[in-house]
């Protein structure tokens, strides 16, 4: 029976859209599948979206939607971005699949049956601004850091997941398990969370306080702890209990998440799946960031990064290469666009490019596009050629199932570098000046297509349309999807006679001074000015005036005002507009509710209507955002409400 292999990536919260970091995860996530494939496993590759809880329903209410409209939205800017960087994933979950809810109800129903749930009364410091609780260590000088508030002592009844029990077996299964949670500097970090005491988890939210989330089994007066929810995904999606991939795929999985994202995978999942009587995850991976500058990504800087920008700018395959070769996996990493142009001219146009360019080019001339055969024993430089390319398969076989991305692809690149060596000093133009030398010439040649196959296999994970083109291009019709390593890395496979075909240069050389920045948008013409400013995006495409006059923006006069309980953002207006419309705006962070009443604003009145929070919208308030600061727009001097704005 062929082997199994699992792999994971995190469910991703549809409250941002992609950026580099998921971008990341989810491209090694689709290179070891392709790894394990190559490897000739059966494989199941598993991504999604994480759609409950507080963080999804606050962002919805930001942009003005339902939060099923806002998920389904978000959920399908994922889904549509993945193939675009070629991720070969075989199923993606969302948390508000139907099959997901009942697997959740599930298992929380047999944990409780099991006495491992439990209600009990809580009572800590709440911020009401937030709406939740904090620990002492979360406070800064006793105050939410946030809303800069003395949260207030409240009382909550709550399930509780008797977490705590399951401690001592968790640190014995750790100790007899070294490589359960790699690499090592987070299997310390997990079990130094665990020299103190582990508490219960609290595994419900009050329908009152949160109602968007899946509803306990056994008391719908609560849904269930976001957590609880979303971590179930890696099982639900397999079918559990009974589905034929559970039985096929758990437990060999391969978790991976980045750091911050340790402690849910590190501890409340194996002590969830302990009390659900399931087997223990074989693998949790944690790698590093990815920073910009020396810091987090960030909004208000404008320093997010979107993969499809970089893809547009420089090929997919280049950030493909780029990622993996960069970044230690483990570590934290840097990103700039200087480092990955630098990347792409050094390795991939110029030692890959360049050599399999010159041995097709050299085919082409010699032996007339055709895969000639070794005609003369092989020689001391062809043989030393074959070590390192053997050299070079074993460290990818050894490297890659231990996440050594950047070590596999450097010994691959020693290969690639000691061909454009051998060329150097054989000098196939010499051999060709000479009638006698012919059978030597067909042999450098063959050695060259060889290397140049066995390479195209290797990188194959990594670049699997670069793969896919050199294969073509060599006279081989299988896919990158349908190679195996055994066959496809075998010195001597091409078929003698099958005619090669030059095209055009792998990867051609970027100039980074005469390139424009990738983000953001890179489709986008942008000024001196949008250019310069990261904060400053690029401008959207042109579009008539027609459609334009098809918004309705009115003048209007701000009647009352009220703030929208439990919404740290909303306040809802009464505006004259030449008529008084209800319309909820995402200001209350900016300007008071008293602040607001007589200003004059500008409303979209023709905009379809939106609940937020359940209040109903009827339009929107124009308002610019300044890094931090939200300023209204209005007019010069004040004018008749209901005016149009032209
Ligand atoms: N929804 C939870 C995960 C639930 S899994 C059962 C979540 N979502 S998230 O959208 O915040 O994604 C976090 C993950 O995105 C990280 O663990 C990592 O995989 C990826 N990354 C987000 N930012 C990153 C970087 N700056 N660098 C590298 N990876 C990062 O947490």
């Amino acid at each position: 029976m062929t082997k199994a292999f699992y792999v994971t990536t995190p469910i991703y919260y549809v409250n941002a859209e992609p950026h580099i970091g998921h971008a990341y995860t989810t491209i090694v996530a689709d290179v070891l599948n392709r790894f394990h494939r190559l490897m000739g496993y059966e494989t199941f590759f598993l991504t999604g979206t994480d759609e409950h809880g507080d963080k999804i329903v606050q962002a919805a209410a930001d942009a003005g939607v339902e939060p099923r409209e806002y998920v389904d939205r978000i959920s399908g800017v994922f889904r549509d971005t993945w193939p675009r960087l070629n991720i070969s994933h075989d199923h993606f979950i969302r948390t508000t699949d139907a099959d997901h809810v009942r697997t959740v109800q599930f298992i929380l129903r047999k944990v409780h049956d099991a006495g491992e749930i439990y209600f009990s009364t809580y009572r800590g410091l709440y911020c009401v601004g937030c709406e939740r609780f904090y620990t002492e260590r979360e406070l800064v000088d006793g105050k939410c850091p946030d809303h800069d508030k003395e949260p207030i002592e409240r009382e909550e009844a709550n399930y509780f997941f008797r977490m705590s029990r399951y401690q001592s077996w968790l640190i014995d299964h750790i100790a007899s398990h070294p490589d359960f949670i790699r690499p090592e500097r987070y299997r310390n970090e997990v079990l130094s969370f665990l020299r103190e005491p582990l508490e219960d988890l609290c595994i419900s939210r009050p329908v009152e306080r949160l109602s968007w989330g899946i509803p306990l089994p056994f008391d719908d007066r609560y849904v269930t702890y976001v957590w609880f929810d979303a971590l179930i995904n890696y099982v639900s999606a397999l079918g559990y209990p009974d589905g034929e991939a559970y039985g096929r795929y758990w437990p060999v999985v391969q978790h991976l998440v980045a750091k911050d994202i340790l402690k849910p995978h590190g501890i409340y999942w194996p002590t969830m799946l302990k009390a659900a009587g399931i087997a223990p995850y074989r693998h949790l991976n944690v790698h590093g960031y990815w920073k910009i500058d020396d810091g987090k990504m960030s909004k208000s800087k404008g320093t997010v990064v979107r993969p499809l920008d970089l893809v547009e700018a420089y090929g997919l395959d280049a950030f493909r290469y780029f990622l993996l070769r960069e970044m230690v996996f483990g570590l934290d990493a840097g990103f700039s666009e200087e480092a990955l142009v630098q990347r792409l001219n050094a390795d991939l146009a110029n030692d890959l490019g360049n050599l399999f360019s010159r041995t097709l080019a050299m085919t082409d001339k010699y032996v007339d596009g055709r895969v000639p055969p070794f005609a003369s024993e092989l020689q001391a430089p062809e043989k030393e050629l074959i070590r390192q390319l053997e050299e070079s398969k074993r460290q990818f076989r050894e490297e890659m199932p231990r996440f050594g991305f950047h070590k596999a692809l450097m010994s691959i690149w020693e290969s690639l570098n000691a061909a454009n060596r051998y060329i150097d000093s054989v000098g196939p133009w010499n051999l060709a000046k000479q009638q006698d030398q012919r059978p030597r010439l067909l042999t450098v040649i063959r050695s060259l297509l060889e290397l140049n196959r066995v390479s195209a296999a290797l990188v194959s994970p990594f670049m699997p349309e670069t793969a896919e083109k050199m294969l073509q291009r060599l006279g081989i019709s299988k896919g990158a999807m349908g190679l195996r390593f055994e066959e496809d890395t075998r010195w001597g496979a091409l078929q003698e006679g099958a005619s090669v075909f030059k095209g055009e240069a792998l990867f051609p050389r970027i100039d980074l001074k005469t390139r424009k920045a990738a983000q953001p948008a890179a489709k986008a013409p942008q000024t001196a000015a949008a250019g310069a400013d990261p904060d400053i995006p690029g401008f959207e495409e042109t579009i008539p005036f027609e459609l334009f006059q098809r918004v309705d923006l009115r003048a209007g006069t701000v009647k009352q005002a009220e703030a929208v309980p439990k919404s740290r953002k909303l306040l809802r207006l009464m505006v004259d507009i030449g008529e008084e419309r209800q319309v909820v705006a995402g200001i209350a962070q900016d300007y008071t509710p008293e602040e607001m009443i007589g200003r004059q604003v500008i409303v979209v009145a023709n905009l379809q209507p939106a609940k937020l929070m359940g209040i109903e919208s009827h339009g929107m308030v124009l308002a610019v955002r300044d890094g931090e600061k939200l300023r209204l727009v209005t007019t010069e001097q004040p004018v008749s409400p209901g005016r149009r704005v032209s």
